[in-house]
């Protein structure tokens, strides 16, 4: 067995996190052979469920994991991990947009990236769940000074696995055999899900999924949208946000960091934007990425087209928007 990794999860007694420590606890995410030591962080009131997960994982009697610690002090929380998942933060309501709820949030991520920067490992690979995720990231890093900027990503993954399902489905395939989406810029309705450089396997044979789909006004329009709504319409039907989805994206995320990408494949995931693409520097873009040996790097060079140009623009404009709205309120 390798040493023990330890993984922090904020929020861990909410929605996501029921699904999210199962998954960590299974080996999913670190491999089935790493034992983890799970860090596992609430605020005081919810202490009494989390004791409860934590009673449920111990009884799911998961070989991977060496160590639970429920906590509601960040000190604890952040102790040495090698790895966080900071999901905890409220979540939005039927008719509000993910922005509305900087105002409430942003101030839980200024607050952990300072706990962060004391107390965790300088390598610490740190994944933002928690809404505005990529702004929220962008904030935490801020005020991790320590740790590098690099180490800090903010999650689309959800919304790359909810665009691979539509089109899989389309085009009747395993979602497997659709490769290559990306998702450009914020986790909000202004992101664009892209499929002109996307991939899908159709009867042994692989071509572009234009070629495949033959439908230029479904794949800018319909699918676009239905992507870009789809945390939405999940919130209109359960009454709640995705919890299940997000926890499995969540793992998907942190293993791309972990384990790497395949050959000739990309993932999209929200880092610091160094201007590739035209986009503005420093905000917390979501691009296509290749990882190796825990590092990513911005897959470069894909043609950008008018239509494809207007929607980066159009998602640039509210990251710059919520990163001023985000400093401000931390100013206060
Ligand atoms: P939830 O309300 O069920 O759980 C949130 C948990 O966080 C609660 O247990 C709460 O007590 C805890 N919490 C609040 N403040 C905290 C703090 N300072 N430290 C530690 N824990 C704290 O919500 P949920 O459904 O699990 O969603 C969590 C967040 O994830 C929301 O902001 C939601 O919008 C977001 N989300 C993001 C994505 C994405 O794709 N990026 C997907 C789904 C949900
Ligand atoms: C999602 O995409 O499902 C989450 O970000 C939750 C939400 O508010 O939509």
């Amino acid at each position: 067995m390798a040493e023990p990794v330890r993984v922090c999860i904020t929020g861990a007694a909410g929605q996501i996190g029921y699904s999210l420590v199962y998954m960590v606890g299974s080996g999913a995410v670190f491999g089935p052979d790493t034992p983890v030591i799970l860090h596992l962080l609430d605020i005081a009131p919810m202490m009494s469920v989390l004791n409860g997960v934590c009673m449920e994982i111990s009884d799911c009697a998961l070989p991977c994991v060496r160590d639970l610690i429920p906590t509601d002090n960040p000190e604890v929380a952040f102790k040495d991990i090698d790895a966080a998942f900071l999901v905890g933060a409220m979540p939005r309501k039927e008719g509000m947009e993910r922005k509305d709820l900087l105002a409430a949030n942003v101030k839980i991520f200024k607050v952990q990236g300072e706990a962060l920067d004391k107390f965790a490992k300088k390598s610490v690979k740190v994944l933002v769940v928690g809404n505005p995720a990529n702004t929220n990231a962008l904030i935490c890093a801020k005020y991790a000074p320590s740790i590098p900027r690099e180490n800090f990503s903010a999650m689309t993954r959800l919304d790359q696995n909810r665009a691979q399902a539509q089109i899989a489905q389309r085009l009747g395939i395993p979602v497997t055999d659709v490769k290559n989406i990306i998702i450009w810029g914020n986790h909000s309705s202004t992101q664009f899900p892209d499929v002109r450089h996307a991939s899908a396997t159709v009867n042994g044979q692989k071509v572009s999924v234009y070629d495949a789909i033959k439908d230029d006004s479904y794949l800018k329009g319909d699918f676009i949208t239905t992507v870009q709504k789809r945390g939405g319409a999940v919130i209109a039907a359960r009454r709640l946000s995705s919890a299940m989805s997000a926890a499995k994206a969540a793992c998907d995320h942190m293993k791309s960091i972990w384990q790497g990408t395949s050959e000739g494949q990309y993932v999209s995931m929200g880092v610091f934007s160094d201007g590739s693409y035209n986009t503005p520097e420093g905000v917390m873009f979501s691009f296509p990425v290749t990882i190796k040996d825990k590092k990513w790097s911005i897959v470069m060079g894909l043609p950008i087209d008018d239509f494809a140009q207007g929607k980066l623009d159009a998602t640039a404009k509210e990251l710059c928007e919520e990163r001023d709205d985000a400093i401000a309120a931390c100013q206060n």
